[in-house]
């Protein structure tokens, strides 16, 4: 397992969690930390985890956002290329083989909320702040949060939080949709790990192919997405999760999936 500066990360039963330690700067995804988050999701991957969390370091900071001291220089040609990387990231969690989920320890602001945006599921803890505040910058949201924001939250609230760089409180967030829960801070931990003990639990081809349909969804038009779950569903037949599944259904038991 590959060690880096910026990151930490661990493996416990089947669940990966990635932490962004970068406390001193409220964990700004700098171009190093970019780079170490995409190599372990990738190890994430290799290590066949069942779900997979993201979190930052500390008690104030989820990931504060895209490091400004770094862009502030830049040209266009380099400011392309970190939008690369962090669409690349973002994408690499938006696509990761299992469910992807942010624990939202605090700011969540520009990059952070896009990379929080781009899991699958995300709970929060009670102090934190959500914000796309490219716009304070004057620049706009760069890793997906113009068209992620929009498909998680009603229009006029994700106009409403990118034009003017509103920054809203946990409550607030999941009043619009954009966290699926919101715990006392000290319970994160444990309500993360209950979380994804019932993901890991799970069939996991089964879930695999309901992530991928879905995210299709966003993708295509309604008759090929339509198609698209015919394939997936029909594909999950004669799995040992499929058999297993309706077998234990039909036994009156629990069932033991892969
Ligand atoms: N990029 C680079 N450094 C950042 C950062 C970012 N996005 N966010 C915070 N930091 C650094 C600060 O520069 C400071 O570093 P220093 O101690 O070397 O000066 C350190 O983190 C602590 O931040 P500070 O602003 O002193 O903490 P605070 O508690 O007063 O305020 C925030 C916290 C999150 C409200 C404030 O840091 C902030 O607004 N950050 C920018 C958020 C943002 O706009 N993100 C989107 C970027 S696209």
């Amino acid at each position: 397992m590959s060690e880096w500066d910026t990151l930490r990360f661990e493996v416990t039963d089947g669940v990966a969690t990635i932490t962004v330690d970068r406390p001193d700067k409220l964990n700004a995804l700098n171009v190093a930390t970019l780079e170490a988050l995409r190599s372990a999701i990738a190890e994430a991957e290799a290590a066949d985890a069942r779900a997979l969390v993201l979190t930052g370091a500390g008690d104030t900071a989820f990931i504060a956002g895209a490091d400004i001291s770094y862009m502030k220089d830049l040209g266009t040609p380099e400011a392309q290329a970190y939008a690369e990387l962090g669409h690349d990231v973002a994408r690499s969690l938006e696509t990761f083989p299992a469910p992807s989920v942010a624990a939202v320890n605090g700011y969540a602001f520009g990059g952070g909320c896009e990379l929080a945006l781009a899991c699958d599921l995300r709970v929060a803890a009670e102090n934190a702040v959500f914000g796309q505040t490219e716009i304070d910058l004057g620049i706009v949201p760069g890793w997906g949060g113009t068209q992620r924001l929009p498909r998680l939250v009603n229009d006029e609230v994700a106009r409403r939080l990118i034009l003017f760089g509103e920054r809203i409180d946990a409550t607030d967030a999941h009043e619009y949709g954009l966290v699926g829960e919101v715990v006392a801070h000290d319970q994160l931990d444990a309500r993360i790990d209950d979380l994804t003990a019932d993901l890991a639990a799970q069939p996991r081809f089964a879930l695999a192919a309901a992530k991928e349909a879905i995210n299709q969804s966003y993708e295509t038009g309604l008759a090929a997405g339509l198609e698209y779950e015919q394939r997936v569903f029909s594909g999950l037949f004669g799995t040992h999760d499929q058999r297993e599944g309706m077998d234990a259904f039909v036994e009156k038991r629990d069932p033991e999936f892969e």
